[in-house]
């Protein structure tokens, strides 16, 4: 019993940490949108460079405008897909998600609007 509530313990201690440490956000970012835009955001992917995806570094959106770019993705004029949506893909929370680790890559002089 004590062995458990031990463990139980320290798993919760690693889960606070990990979320701390923004975990949640990374990993949902690198799950979805690291393969275009890359874990450091500068969209040196092969497939980043290939659709012409943003460096996040240089996106200035807003919150709302975040959020309805994550769910309904991007398409041209000719309805080509350019960035996939993600709306019936993550939930809700994910989407917060992924928008505060996009908005991470901004540099500090220029803040999140
Ligand atoms: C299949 C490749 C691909 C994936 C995966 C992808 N994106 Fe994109 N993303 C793009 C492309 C291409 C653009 C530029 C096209 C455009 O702006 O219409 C873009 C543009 C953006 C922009 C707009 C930046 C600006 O200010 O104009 C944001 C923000 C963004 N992506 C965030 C994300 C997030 C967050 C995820 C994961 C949930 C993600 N993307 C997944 C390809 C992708």
């Amino acid at each position: 019993m004590r062995l458990g509530s031990h463990l139980l313990a320290f798993s919760l201690l690693v889960t606070a940490a990990w979320a701390a440490d923004g975990g949640v956000d990374v990993e949902v970012f690198e799950m979805n949108c690291a393969s275009c835009h890359g874990v450091d955001g500068r969209a040196k992917t092969p497939q980043g460079r290939k659709l012409k995806a943003r460096d996040l570094r240089e996106s200035r959106m807003t919150d709302p405008e975040l959020r309805q770019r994550i769910r309904e993705g991007s398409r041209t004029a000719a309805g080509v897909w350019l960035m996939p949506s993600f709306g019936d893909k993550l939930k809700p929370d994910e989407i917060e998600a992924a928008m505060r680790h996009a908005k991470t890559f901004r540099p500090a002089d220029k803040p999140v609007p």
